[in-house]
């Protein structure tokens, strides 16, 4: 893959199999730094592997994957089992996940939690990781929440956590797939105010999501998956204005739901 474009994001050519069940069949995008794509489609289209592809959580069978200056192709894996290793921790290195369900630590206070990784994974020093660890939850609404444990916050407060988690990291793209999804719907407006103020401090966020209207607010590109390609893509107009059919009826489909 050349440097020719200022993307951030760069994927190309993915495909991925289960067994003889084809789930990526070339899936192709850029993102630009600064930039939020909305994931949209059925369930079972291959959202949830797009997204790990990225993290290199899966390693696709085919394609390439760039995040910044760290990328991977998966037709040319070096041999070498270390540098292999190299290449995905690089990568990996670029971007944070943020699950649908938060899997914090249970047995770690808040802090700990946002602190744990810098310093065990980064080597960090503890009291700079802390430092930034506060700013974070005072970022997502939960200052003074810093000793409290997982199970002593709503589903909202851990979730928000778990996406402090993710930033405590310094990624350069910050990966959510269906954050809200597992919320009691009460606790869903916190969540995704939280990822609005991100998208507006200029952090690069690929979301999978089926909040249709939270889409249209805050993506700057819309792609939508069906049946493991990119069926439709645009800006948010794909969500308004929908060209394809199979778009057009998984629109109704979410919508009707609500
Ligand atoms: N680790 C896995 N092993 C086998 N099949 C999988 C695995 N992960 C996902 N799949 C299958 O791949 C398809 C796409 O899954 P996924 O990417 O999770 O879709 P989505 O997130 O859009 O619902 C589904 O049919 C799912 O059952
Ligand atoms: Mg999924």
């Amino acid at each position: 893959m050349t440097a020719t474009t200022s993307s951030l994001i760069e994927v190309r050519g993915l495909h991925k199999a289960f067994g003889d069940q084809e789930v990526l069949k070339g899936i192709d995008f850029t993102a630009e730094e600064g930039t939020a794509t909305a994931l949209l489609g059925p369930s079972g289209s291959g959202k949830t592997t797009v997204l790990r592809s990225l993290n290199v959580l899966e390693t696709p069978d085919a394609g390439a994957v760039r995040i910044a200056d760290a990328s991977i192709d998966f037709d040319h894996l070096p041999d070498d089992k270390s540098a292999r290793r190299r290449e995905i921790k690089a990568l990996r290195a670029r971007s944070g996940m943020v699950f649908q369900s938060h899997n914090l630590f249970p047995h770690m206070t808040v802090l700990q939690n946002l602190v744990e990784g810098p310093v065990l994974v980064q080597g960090r020093a503890a009291d700079e990781a802390e430092v930034d660890a506060r700013r974070l939850l005072e970022q997502v609404g939960l200052a003074g929440r810093e000793s409290a444990y997982p199970a002593q916050l709503s589903g909202g407060q851990q979730q928000r956590v778990g996406i402090a988690r993710a930033l405590a990291l310094k990624p350069q793209v910050v990966l959510l797939d269906e954050p809200t999804s597992a919320l009691d719907p009460e606790l869903v407006g916190e969540v995704l105010s939280v990822i609005r103020d991100l998208a507006q401090q200029g952090w690069t966020l690929v979301i999978v999501t089926h909040e249709i209207r939270f889409a249209g607010d805050v993506a700057d590109q819309v792609l939508f998956l069906d049946d493991g390609v990119v069926a439709e893509r645009g800006g948010a107009e794909v969500l308004t204005d929908p060209q394809q059919e199979r778009t057009k009826q998984f629109l109704r489909r979410v919508l009707e739901a609500r």
